[in-house]
């Protein structure tokens, strides 16, 4: 049987989507290729976020092509996830020697269209229509990657988002927010904690509006009392008794026995409504880790953004957040440069990192992205300011995460050992409770245990743990 190497870029989800096809393959019979020198088929995940990541594919692309081409005419190229939904047919006009474009509803039909392309039955497939039910299809495992057990795994809940952010691609590539129903997701997890999964990442592109529009999720719907088209103001209102589908959903997996830790992973800020904060009070698999995606610390430019709340309600959640779980483990994403961001906007974005004291940041320089709001808007920001801004901000937050890190030094801490570390084999890594990663001497059998390390060292965003004091 043909072999394939899959590259992911990008985020989480296109991780999971990876997974999911790379799955789907081997059932079939296809075995994994350990580099694309070696396979018959090599399939690029993409990423549209920035354009950078798009770059970054193409040209890749270009270079296997190049090589394959001249030595290996058979291997068969395809590009999927979100740039493949987004430019579809324009990448073969533009790299003939792709084969397959696969858009974002499409991920389970991939080993179906191999076949015909390797059969000789096919020359190019593009297939980057819409199709109803496709969330419900990111569901097969790999589980035994490097044939040792997975500790950790992520589980696709919905697809799709309708915030619709003037300055993301987003809704164009992965489309109309569609959820999966809750029994479907549980039997999934629990399928996964039965063969030794520990814990759960719970995964979407916008996971708070889980179960509030279209999309197999029938049980949610019908539980949710959350009008269709809701407000911010009306998740403040919310009498602490309603719970919205994310939290009905959270309840659900957190009843799953032998699963010892749940995290998620995007939520949007406005769904931090009192049932969730609650959730956080009230579930103790609810690991204390939040990633709250604040994007800019003006109101002014988080208005031009369609973000849908305020720096004020922002630091709202944050407070409430901590006053319920005060250890909690808090990152999130900025851009720096959005159109029309001013030097006093982009000082309000400074004193807000340095208020809220993130754990870590991801800063992105804004890019601009074809068909969205913000790419026609005036006032684009030159490069040169962008990149200044992206430095100024980079230092603030190092600053601030690496106090912080300091601050476990000494300190006991829970971790899930995950398997060896990726820069140094001979080490083992985990992660707290947190999401902090920790490096420590141990060995293979401490794979999938909760174990008591006490910190000793603390990098630029790993924390060292003395083999010493291990408790078995
Ligand atoms: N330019 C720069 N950064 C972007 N992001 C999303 N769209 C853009 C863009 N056009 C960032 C946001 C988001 C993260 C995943 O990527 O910060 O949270």
């Amino acid at each position: 049987m043909p072999s394939v190497f899959i590259k992911t870029y990008g985020c989480q989800m296109n991780e999971r989507d990876s997974e999911a096809v790379a799955a789907q393959l081997v059932a079939k019979g296809y075995t994994l290729a350990p580099s694309e020198a070696a396979a018959d088929v090599i399939l690029l995940n993409t990423c549209s976020v920035r354009d950078f990541a798009e770059q970054k594919a193409i040209g890749k692309m270009q270079n296997i092509a190049a090589d394959v081409r001249k030595n290996r005419p058979d291997v068969v190229l395809g590009f999927m996830g979100c740039m493949a939904q987004s430019r579809g047919q324009e990448l073969i006009d533009r790299l003939p020697d792709v084969d397959l474009v696969l858009g974002t509803q499409k991920f389970h039909h991939a080993a179906d269209y191999l076949d015909e392309i390797l059969a000789g039955h096919r020359d190019k497939i593009v297939d980057v229509a819409v199709e109803p039910g496709s969330e419900a299809t990111i569901r097969e495992h790999l589980l035994n990657g490097n044939a040792q057990k997975s500790v950790t795994a992520f589980v696709s809940i919905m697809q799709g988002c309708n915030q619709y952010c003037t300055f993301c691609i987003v809704p164009y590539t992965r489309g109309e927010e569609r959820s999966r129903g809750i029994p479907d997701i549980v039997a999934e997890c629990r399928q996964l904690v039965s063969q030794g999964v520990k814990e759960i990442t719970l995964l979407g592109q916008i996971v708070t509006s889980y179960g509030k529009r279209g999309g197999s999720s029938r049980e949610a719907k019908v539980e949710s009392r959350e009008p269709e088209n809701f407000l911010p103001s009306t998740l403040d209102s919310r009498p602490s008794t309603t719970k919205s589908p994310f939290v009905q959903l959270l309840d659900a997996v957190h009843e799953i026995e032998g699963l010892e830790r749940i995290r998620f992973t995007s939520p949007h800020p406005k769904g931090y409504g009192d049932d969730l904060i609650q959730a956080y009070a009230r579930l103790p698999k609810l690991v204390e880790s939040a990633h709250l995606p604040v994007q800019s610390g003006s109101d002014r430019v988080l208005k031009l953004m369609h973000r849908g709340y305020t720096r004020e309600r922002f630091l709202g959640i944050i407070k409430k957040l901590r006053r319920a779980r005060p250890d909690i483990g808090i990152t999130t994403d900025i851009i720096v440069g959005f159109p029309g961001e001013t030097g006093d906007d982009f000082e309000q974005t400074l004193s807000l990192a340095r208020e809220v004291q993130f754990d870590n940041a991801y800063i992105f320089k804004y890019s601009q992205r074809r068909d969205t709001p913000a790419a026609e808007m005036p006032d684009q920001v030159p490069l040169k300011i962008r990149e200044e801004r992206n430095h100024r901000l980079l230092e603030t937050v190092n600053e601030i995460g690496k106090r912080k890190y300091d601050t476990f030094i000494g300190r006991q801490v829970q971790i899930l050992v995950e398997g060896p570390s990726k820069k140094n084999p001979a080490r083992m890594t985990g992660r707290t409770r947190c999401n902090k990663i920790v490096v420590f001497e141990g060995s293979e059998r401490h794979r999938g245990q909760l174990l008591d390390v006490k910190i000793t060292r603390a990098g630029s965003f790993t924390l060292y743990g003395d083999p010493a004091v291990v408790s078995l």
